[in-house]
């Protein structure tokens, strides 16, 4: 393996050391402090010249903050002669704005990839981008990598007797059907409307297809307030599915979603730690399933 190093920012330090271990390393050494007016200061500790350099950093709450951290310790790094210099983003916060929703809106998923890019990251591994598309947003080679195996994997091993994968919105569909091949089952889409004019607000409506005496396993890539995963799993219910277990590969479970997503007749949730929880948001329900193996290995592929 050539000589590289792997920092981390502040957003994600436990997936980060799990990869560095299984990278047989340690994350490099930096000093994240602040000025007293709450500016980052980063100061990279480690020789990084003629280097392969990653930096992990999820873009998860406080995006804004992650954001600014990682493309200032890439400013930092590329001051001292890297060989490369790749961005490993577990959760890309803000990719879910990736279209102008209405006239005035930005889109603001592309000024997030031209700020990486500015910041002189010369590639970037991420896991599953809200939407594909947000690949085009790069000059930069961007390896998005799916969590759908790791999530498949640990859904195998419940042995649900009748099972059917539903994608909550149209817009999941492709996710649906891919994990809908992987395990060999059905598949059924669920009709989501948003309000423009209310944030993050969603309500669930038909079923297209049966789920009667069926156990959903409903698939989505981001979990923020918990309402469309709610909404699915109470209409599911209506529709009298036998169980509902609920697949997702970032759980940012902002405002009231731990609530929601207990107080839900869902049976288990199945979630990556792209976005690190805390042990207060950690309940019975809950399991969560690591993707350090998958960055591990993208990371070794252009290392080797
Ligand atoms: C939407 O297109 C996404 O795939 C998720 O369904 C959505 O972001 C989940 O948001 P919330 O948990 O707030 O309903």
């Amino acid at each position: 393996m050539k000589d590289f190093l792997l920092f981390s920012g502040t957003s994600n330090i436990p997936l980060a050391q799990a990869v560095a271990k299984l990278l047989h390393t340690t994350l490099g050494k930096v000093d994240l402090s602040r000025f007293a007016d709450g500016e980052i200061r980063p100061w990279i500790q480690e020789d990084v010249r003629d280097k392969m350099v990653f930096v992990l950093e999820s873009l998860s709450y406080p995006m804004d903050e992650h954001v600014m951290e990682l493309a200032l310790m890439g400013d930092a790094i590329r001051r001292s002669a890297p060989k490369n210099m790749i961005a490993v983003i577990p959760y890309m916060g803000y990719a879910r704005q990736d279209k102008q929703h209405r006239a005035g809106e930005p889109v603001s998923a592309r000024v997030i990839a031209k700020f990486i890019e500015v910041s002189k990251f010369k590639e970037v591994i991420t896991v599953d981008l809200h939407n594909d598309a947000i690949v085009g947003f790069f000059q930069i080679p961007v390896s998005n990598i799916s969590a759908l195996d790791v999530l498949a994997s640990t859904v195998k091993k419940l042995s649900l007797p009748h099972p059917v994968v539903v994608s909550p919105d149209v817009g999941g569909v492709k996710r649906a059907r891919n994990l809908a091949y992987v395990l060999d089952v059905p598949m059924v889409v669920m009709e989501k409307k948003r309000f423009l004019d209310r944030h993050d607000t969603s309500e669930s409506f038909q079923i297209i297809g049966d789920v009667k005496g069926m156990d959903a396993i409903i698939i989505d890539d981001v979990i923020s307030t918990g309402g469309t995963i709610a909404n699915s799993a109470a209409s599911l219910k209506e529709a009298r599915t036998t169980s509902v277990t609920v697949l997702a590969s970032h759980a940012v479970l902002a405002g009231e979603a731990v609530r929601k997503l207990s107080d839900s007749p869902i049976n288990i949730l199945i979630v990556t730690d792209t976005i690190p929880l805390s042990k207060e948001i950690v309940f019975p329900k809950l399991r969560v399933v690591s993707v350090a193996s998958l960055l591990a290995d993208a990371i070794s592929s252009v290392i080797k």
